[in-house]
């Protein structure tokens, strides 16, 4: 029997209606498509109706009612970058930053990520899934319903699926995975192309596993270079895999026109970038999603958000969660970041965090924002939305709801 239910008694309910009009470029306040006195309508978790609760259509009014008891109404937070599942941490090269050490010098004594690939590849398929759920609970705890989980601290194909099986085995939030092997070359590879090559095979076994059918590199000196990087990717196209890029953080590396190039559904980080490879990332589907807590972490330049939406292109962000250049699941503090730091309007930093990381996940037509058609994803909160990313208090929510159903 459908699963039928009308929440009443909602003070703001935000909708984004205006922002999904406008693909989530040039948001500005009206975007964000309030509604006063609102109600909403659900069948088997999906809206059926949004609007003001005095023009409630007759048809529903006998639905099973639920009062929202005048609190306000957001989307859920689409957090569509991070690296949730990890065994271990890197405490000690925190503090050896913290002496000087950059992030790339610590990369060539061999510890950074390939530190965490040591831990990862120990720890079983149970240990990794309970990890990566109480991390997911504590997002969801946020008002996050929906979360990208990035494989890449196997580096060989066994230690990543584990890493993919951990991600799908995670309840309550809606998750996408993304494949990373390509995040950084394992001790094993004597040179860049020997891996890549090892990694597009590895492809067939991913789409196989249906594990994933996304794809991720991380592009930068050190790491993989535009060459490999694009056979890579044009690789991975053929075999029907969607294109997710960690483009440019530390250096200019071509990764943003790369990403372009090829597609990508996002280029993420986006620091070093030409102002040509901002003009094209507007001109494109290509999603900039942007990363602040890791360059509050590595003490780098932010990207330059505003050249970016200025331009037209569309900008999610994301925690980008992971026990390196961003240990930290802190929701305010990534929208204070964003405001403070990167200057954006706090429209454009809900958009960001809803509607715009539902485009770089290929889901902005059923995620991301509160209208017909749309997931019942959202939470609620005291708070109206003006008095968002203000405080770092997480306190803000009150209830989460996953397609129409209360976490
Ligand atoms: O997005 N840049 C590459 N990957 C991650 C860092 C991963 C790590 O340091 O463990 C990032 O910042
Ligand atoms: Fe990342």
């Amino acid at each position: 029997m459908a699963q039928s239910i009308l929440f009443t008694e909602i003070n703001q309910l935000m909708t984004l209606r205006g922002a999904v009009k406008k693909q989530g470029r040039h948001i500005d306040e009206k975007d964000l498509g309030i509604i006063k006195n609102g109600a909403m309508v659900m069948v088997n978790g999906e809206i059926v109706w949004v609007g003001p609760q005095k023009k409630l259509p007759q048809i529903y009014a006998n639905f099973k009612k639920k009062s929202l008891k005048g609190k306000n109404v957001f989307p859920g937070f689409v957090d569509c970058h991070t690296h949730m599942v990890f065994a271990g941490n890197r405490v000690d090269e925190f503090e050896l930053r913290n002496k000087g050490v950059s992030y790339q010098e610590i990369a060539k004594r061999g510890g950074g990520i390939l530190s965490t690939v040591k831990a990862t590849r120990k720890a079983s398929l149970e240990e990794l899934t309970e990890l990566c759920q109480r991390r997911v609970n504590h997002h969801i705890s946020q008002g996050v319903t929906t979360i990208e989980i990035k494989s890449g601290y196997g580096l060989k194909s066994s230690a990543e699926i584990k890493m993919l099986k951990a991600a799908q085995k995670i309840k309550k939030a809606n998750i996408v995975t993304s494949f990373l092997g390509a995040h950084a070359i394992p001790k094993e590879f004597k040179s860049e192309k020997l891996y890549i090559d090892q990694l597009i095979k590895d492809l067939d076994k991913i789409k196989s596993s249906k594990l994933s059918n996304r794809v991720d590199i991380f592009i930068e000196k050190g790491y993989f270079s535009y060459k490999y990087a694009k056979k890579y990717l044009l690789a991975a196209k053929e075999k029907g895999f969607q294109i997710c890029v960690h483009a440019d953080q530390l250096s200019h590396a071509k990764a943003t026109q790369l990403a372009v190039e090829v597609g990508a559904l996002s280029a993420d980080h986006a620091i070093c970038l030409t102002n040509r490879d901002k003009k094209n990332l507007a001109g494109s589907e290509t999603t900039a999603v942007l990363l602040p807590c890791a360059d509050f972490y590595l003490n780098c330049d932010y990207p330059d958000a505003r050249g970016l939406i200025d331009r037209g292109a569309r900008v999610a962000l994301a925690t980008d969660f992971n026990p390196g250049s961003s240990p930290t699941q802190n929701l305010p503090f990534l929208g204070v970041l964003s405001r403070l730091n990167m200057k954006m309007s706090l429209a454009e930093v809900f958009v960001g965090l809803t509607l715009n990381g539902a485009y770089a996940l290929g889901l902005h037509k059923t995620k991301g924002a509160l209208l017909s058609g749309y997931s019942g994803d959202f939470f609620v909160s005291d708070h109206q939305w003006k008095e968002f990313f203000y405080d770092m208090n997480p306190s803000f929510i009150d209830q989460v709801f996953i397609s129409g159903r209360a976490q």
